[in-house]
């Protein structure tokens, strides 16, 4: 069973979405192993995005992320990483296919309602970003 990690980013949250996001990864077989609604600082967003760090979009990302409350979960399936890449469709909405969560809900490249792990070994990583053992609790 593989695990990846995303974020339900601010426009998410905003726009009352986090119901009917989860409710379409958990109809995609994604079981949610940990979950919480926290507010990212400037800091914290900067440090998990640290990798976009030269990149001309940081400040905006960073932005972005510490602008509103997000909801970070551990999801849990078989090909997990690459799944749920598929379920919520390219980074750039006009981009993406039809059905997916950006295409149903995202605006832009940067309010793209969803993060998705680009690896497992990503997903890890990033999972213990936000998330100590004792809240990773399988469903059974
Ligand atoms: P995410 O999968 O969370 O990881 C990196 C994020 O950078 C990506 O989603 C986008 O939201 C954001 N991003 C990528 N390209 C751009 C861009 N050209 N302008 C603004 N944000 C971007």
């Amino acid at each position: 069973m593989e695990r990846t990690l995303t974020i339900l980013k601010p426009d998410c949250v905003k726009k009352q979405l986090i119901g009917a996001v989860i409710n379409q990864i958990e109809r995609a077989g994604f079981r949610v192993v940990a979950m919480k609604k926290i507010k990212l600082s400037k800091e914290t967003a900067g440090e998990f995005y640290g990798v976009h760090r030269e990149r001309p979009f940081f400040g905006e990302l960073v932005d972005f992320m510490s602008s509103g409350p997000c909801v970070p979960m551990i999801l849990e399936k078989e090909n997990a990483v690459a799944d749920f890449r598929t379920l919520i469709g390219a980074t750039d909405p006009a981009e993406a296919e039809e059905g997916t969560v950006r295409k149903l809900h995202a605006d832009s490249k940067g309010e793209n309602i969803v993060h998705g792990s680009d690896s497992a070994e990503n997903a890890a990583i990033e999972a213990g970003f936000f998330f100590a053992a004792e809240e990773v609790v399988r469903n059974n």
